[in-house]
């Protein structure tokens, strides 16, 4: 045992002194890293999707919450797509900057409080759509939630669409995109881009120019995976003939009509529309609670909208899952992991977006550990990344 451990050791202080050197590789390896020796997409159990990054713990959208949950092993990274005054598209969730950013202190901007009509409610605000895209960046974001972590609270700037799509490529294993086009009809009133151009247009321009494209699971698509999604049907048919890559139709409360074509839960969730829409969707992205209606925090009767979903051959990923006590319902007894074994396991969902991406990467990994060929490739990376150290 000691002459192994002994000999285990020379070892490794040899393979130091060939790392720290010039010299060259210690064994044959595959060549320089590139995206072909990037550890691929797992796509054998249910996707990870850091909902605005890991936001239960640093604040949404920053480039801090993205790189976080890369971290944590989310399989894709999730934003909401807005437009600042001058056209740069932004990473940003609400349209207004009041409860997420420091907009309250920036007194040079206090005249830009303003009431506009989203969706048929007058909204008073300061809206990303009043600033340029240089002012939106002198701006700090904050934590949503007053009972999460505060300590990131001024520490990071509002990212355009550009960065964060940097980020998900730069990242050391493969991990997809999943931006969502935000109001379309409140961006497309306010922004205007040259040559006629929509919010929807400028969107698509950008995955382009950066190489997305693709149908689900092609060749492509693996390499940089992506999935559009839109609550606006409008939008997701609009860019259908101008780019191929896979669609999530999302799905409001039972309370809310679609923003754009002003139609109520029921109608779209009925068999006729599936049946319209899976000619443009590969799947929906429900509410949970309207999957599974919620009762004094108690879950009821699940309806059958996943099983419907699924027969039209439409993948369901719902939204949102969060550690956090206040938002857990009483079933899971305070237990995250209850409530994703029941998704994962009892329901059967294919895709879910979360707040906590690596409490659900844990999850995942403990109960459905990835394949063989799928730890083999991870151990292919690690070599392959070892071989760069000693490259020039
Ligand atoms: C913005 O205007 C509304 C309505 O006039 C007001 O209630 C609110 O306090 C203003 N917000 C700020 C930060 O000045
Ligand atoms: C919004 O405010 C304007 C101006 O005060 C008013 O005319 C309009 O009726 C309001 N709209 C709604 C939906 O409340
Ligand atoms: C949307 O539909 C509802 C219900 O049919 C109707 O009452 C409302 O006026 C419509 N809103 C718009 C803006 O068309």
């Amino acid at each position: 045992m000691a002459l192994t451990s002994n000999a285990g050791y020379v070892l490794i202080i040899f393979l130091s002194i060939t790392l720290v050197s010039t010299a060259r590789p210690f064994y044959p390896l595959p060549s320089k890293i590139s995206h072909g020796t990037k550890q691929p997409l797992q796509t054998s159990r249910p996707f990870n999707v850091a909902h605005r990054g890991s936001n239960g713990e640093i604040p949404e959208e920053t480039a801090a919450a993205f790189m976080r949950a890369i971290e944590e092993g989310a399989d894709f990274i999730e934003a909401d797509i807005l437009s600042s005054k001058d056209g740069v598209l932004i990473c940003f969730h609400d349209v207004t900057l009041d409860d997420t950013t420091d907009i309250a202190d920036h007194k040079e901007f206090s005249n830009r409080n303003w009431t506009y009509d989203v969706q048929g409610v007058n909204t008073t605000g300061f809206f990303p759509v009043d600033f340029t895209f240089e002012e939106l960046k002198t701006l700090r974001v904050k934590q949503r939630f007053a009972f999460r972590d505060q300590q990131y609270n001024g520490k990071f700037s509002i990212i355009s669409f550009e960065e964060f799509i940097s980020i998900a490529l730069d990242a050391p294993r493969v991990v997809g995109i999943y931006p969502e086009i935000k109001n379309p009809v409140l961006i497309n009133q306010h922004v205007k881009w040259p040559g006629g151009k929509r919010f929807e247009d400028k969107f698509v321009e950008t995955l382009k120019k950066y190489g997305y494209k693709g149908s689900y699971m092609s060749k492509d698509w693996l390499k940089q995976p992506i999935f559009i999604q839109s609550f606006a049907p409008t939008s997701l048919v609009y860019i259908s003939n101008q780019i191929d890559s896979p669609k999530i139709f999302l799905i409001d409360d039972i309370t809310i009509p679609t923003q754009d074509t002003n139609q109520s839960y029921w109608e779209i969730t009925s068999d006729a529309y599936l049946d319209y829409i899976k000619d443009y969707v590969v799947g929906i992205g429900p509410w949970k609670d309207t999957v599974v209606p919620v009762k004094i925090n108690y879950m009821q009767i699940s309806t059958d909208l996943i099983a419907k979903a699924h027969s039209h051959n439409l993948q369901v990923h719902p939204y949102t899952y969060r550690n956090d006590g206040s938002f857990l319902h009483y079933d899971f007894h305070q237990d995250p992991y209850e409530e994703y074994h029941y998704w994962i396991n009892t329901v059967g969902v294919d895709g879910l977006f979360t707040d906590f991406p690596g409490t659900l990467h844990n999850f995942q990994e403990w109960t459905s550990p990835l394949s063989k060929e799928e730890s083999a490739s991870k151990l292919l990376h690690e070599i392959a990344l070892l071989t760069t150290s000693y490259k020039n």
